[in-house]
C-alpha cells in the first residue's frame, strides 16, 4: 500500500496554465490533422478543422509553439501573403530534405489556430540560416501595433491589421545540432545578436533561449552557453547589474531557458503499439529522468541568472518510440506513432512533475498535436479521434493556474519506477489531485491523507484505465480508452482507492 500525503500549508506556486501546451512543426502529416483549407470539403474555420478547435477548447489548450528543427531552414516571408503567391519550396529539415513544401500553412494560419482554440502562441525564431534583421522583422511583424511600420501595413494588406500578440518567442532550435552545429559561445553570439537588436519589439513579450538536443547528455554545452552569456557585454558599464534598467539598456532579455526531452524504450524501434512489461517501465523511467534535469538546470540558470526571473520552458517533450530504430522518418504519416495507455501514463507523470516544480517550469509543450509522434490526434481525410493523452489533458486542465500543494509520495518503486505519481492543486477552494499507478500489472491500494484539511463527504473520481497498457483508440474504436467519472464517499482526513493497474485518477472536492 502506498500512501499520499497532500500538504495544504505549503504552496508551491501558481501552475502556469501554459505547461499545458503543445507543440506543432511543419511536418505534412502533422499539418495535415490541423489545416484542410478553407475550400475542403471537412468542415473548418478559415482551414482549421472544426472539430480540432472544439476538442481544443474544451481541454482548455492554453498554448502552442510552432517550431522545431523545420524552422531552422524556414523563412517566414514564404508563408505570408495569398496562398496562390506563396513559393514550393523544400523542406530542408533532416530526413525530410527534398520534400517540397506548399507554404500554406504559415504564421496568419497558425495564429488563427491559436485564437480559434483560445490559446497563446509561441513562435520559434530560424538563427542558423537568416541574419538577425530577418528574424526582428518576423516579431515585428507579428506584435507591432496597427497602423506604425511597413510591416504592420503588411500584416494588415494580409488581412490581420490588429497584432497578434505573439507571448514567446524562441531564440533558434537544438542550436547544438540541426540548428546550425554551433558551440556554446556561437549559440551565445546568436542569442545576444538577436536579443539585443530586437528589444524595441520584444518588451512586452517573452524570449526563450534554445536548449541542446539530448538535454540530458548536453547540460555542459548549457553551463558554458549561460557562462559565455554572463561574460558577455563586460564592455558596457551596465553588464553586471542584474536591474531592469541595466537589462532593458543593453537589451539582455531571458524569460526561460528550455530542456527538450524525448522518453523511449530500450528498443524503441516500434510504432508504440507493441512492446513488453520490461519496455513499459524502460519507457517511464526514460521520462522521469526530466524531474532531475529541470533540478540540474533551474540550478545552473539560478547559478548565473541571465535575467532575475528566468525560468524553465520544455519546448518539446513526450515518448518517441522510433528514437533508436531510425523510425519511419519518410513513410508517411512521417513519426506516426500509436498513442496507447503507456503514452497516457508519460503525459500524466511528465504533467505532475512539471506542476510540482511550477515554480520553475514557466511552459512546456507535448510532441505533438496532431498525427505526430506523442499526439493528441490521428486524423485521416475528415476521420478523427482523441488518443488516451487527450483525455489526461482533460482530466488534468483543472490544474492550469491553481497553486500547486505540497505533495509527499510514500510509494514503493518497481522495475526502477516509483509505483505512484501525484500532484495535487486549489483553485477557487476546489481541490484536484492527479494519482498515476504505474504498476504494469496490478491494482494499488493508496492511501491519500489530507494534511490540514479534510475531505468534505463525497469526491468527484474520474478514472482513465483499461484492461490491457496496450489499449489505445483507433478510427474503428475512437471511444475504446476514454474516462469514466463517478463519486465516492470521502470524509475525515484520509481516502483509501484501490486503483486499477496502469491506470490514471483524478480526484476533486
Ligand atoms: O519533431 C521532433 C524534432 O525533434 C524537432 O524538430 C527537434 O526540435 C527535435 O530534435
Amino acid at each position: 500500500m502506498d500512501r499520499i500525503h497532500v500538504l495544504y500549508p505549503e504552496k508551491i506556486g501558481v501552475i502556469s496554465k501554459d505547461i499545458y501546451g503543445f507543440f506543432v512543426e511543419t511536418i505534412e502529416s502533422l499539418l495535415a490533422g490541423i489545416y484542410v483549407g478553407e475550400d475542403s470539403d471537412i468542415p473548418n474555420i478559415r482551414g482549421i478543422r472544426k472539430e480540432l478547435i472544439e476538442k481544443l477548447r474544451a481541454i482548455k489548450a492554453p498554448l502552442f509553439r510552432w517550431g522545431g528543427c523545420t524552422n531552422e531552414v524556414y523563412d517566414w516571408r514564404d508563408g505570408i501573403g495569398p496562398k496562390e503567391k506563396r513559393p514550393v519550396t523544400l523542406g530542408l529539415a533532416y530526413a525530410m530534405t527534398n520534400r517540397p513544401q506548399r507554404n500554406d500553412f504559415g504564421t496568419h494560419e497558425f495564429i488563427d489556430l491559436c485564437k480559434l482554440s483560445g490559446a497563446d502562441s509561441y513562435i520559434t525564431l530560424n538563427i542558423a540560416s537568416v541574419q538577425p534583421m530577418d528574424a526582428y522583422r518576423w516579431m515585428e511583424y507579428c506584435n507591432i501595433p496597427r497602423g506604425t511600420t511597413t510591416m504592420a501595413l503588411l500584416r494588415e494588406e494580409n488581412g490581420s491589421p490588429e497584432p497578434f500578440n505573439v507571448k514567446y518567442f524562441g531564440v533558434g532550435n537544438e542550436n547544438n545540432e540541426h540548428g546550425g552545429l554551433m558551440s556554446p559561445e556561437d549559440y551565445s553570439a546568436a542569442y545576444s545578436r538577436v536579443s539585443s537588436v530586437s528589444y524595441a519589439a520584444l518588451r512586452d513579450t517573452n524570449l526563450i533561449a534554445s536548449g541542446p538536443t539530448w538535454a540530458e547528455a548536453n547540460i555542459d554545452w548549457t553551463r558554458r552557453f549561460l557562462a559565455n552569456y554572463d561574460r558577455r557585454g563586460k564592455f558596457s558599464p551596465w553588464h553586471s547589474q542584474k536591474t531592469s534598467y541595466a537589462m532593458e539598456w543593453v537589451g539582455r532579455k531571458m524569460d526561460a531557458f528550455s530542456i527538450h526531452h524525448y522518453a523511449y524504450d530500450n528498443a524503441a524501434n516500434g510504432n508504440g503499439a507493441v512492446f513488453t512489461e520490461e519496455q513499459w517501465y524502460e519507457a517511464l523511467a526514460s521520462a522521469m529522468k526530466i524531474e532531475k534535469m529541470i533540478e540540474d538546470y533551474a540550478s545552473i540558470v539560478r547559478e548565473f541568472q541571465p535575467t532575475p526571473t528566468t525560468g524553465i520552458s520544455i519546448d518539446e517533450w513526450g515518448l518517441w518510440t522510433t528514437l533508436k530504430g531510425g523510425g519511419p522518418w519518410t513513410e508517411k504519416p512521417m513519426l506516426g506513432q500509436v498513442g496507447t495507455m503507456r503514452e497516457a501514463m508519460v503525459a500524466a507523470m511528465s504533467l505532475s512533475v512539471f506542476n510540482n516544480h511550477c515554480d520553475v517550469v514557466k511552459l512546456a509543450c507535448l510532441t505533438a498535436l496532431t498525427n505526430y509522434l506523442h499526439n493528441l490526434f490521428e486524423t485521416r481525410g475528415a476521420e478523427m479521434f482523441a488518443t488516451p493523452t487527450y483525455y489526461v489533458f482533460d482530466m488534468m486542465k483543472e490544474h492550469q493556474n491553481a497553486e500547486c500543494l505540497r505533495t509527499v509520495c510514500a510509494a514503493e518503486t518497481k522495475n526502477g519506477v516509483q509505483r505512484v505519481y501525484t500532484s495535487a492543486s486549489v483553485k477557487d477552494g476546489k481541490t484536484l489531485i492527479t494519482l498515476v499507478n504505474t504498476d504494469y500489472s496490478n491494482e494499488n491500494e493508496v492511501v491519500v491523507e489530507l494534511h490540514n484539511a479534510s475531505f468534505p463527504g463525497e469526491a468527484e473520481l474520474t478514472l482513465l484505465a483499461a484492461d490491457d497498457p496496450h489499449e489505445h483508440n483507433s478510427f474503428e474504436n475512437p471511444e475504446n480508452v476514454v474516462p469514466v467519472k463517478s463519486t465516492i464517499k470521502a470524509e475525515g482526513g484520509e481516502l483509501k482507492i484501490k486503483m486499477p493497474k496502469a491506470s490514471i485518477m483524478c480526484l476533486s472536492f
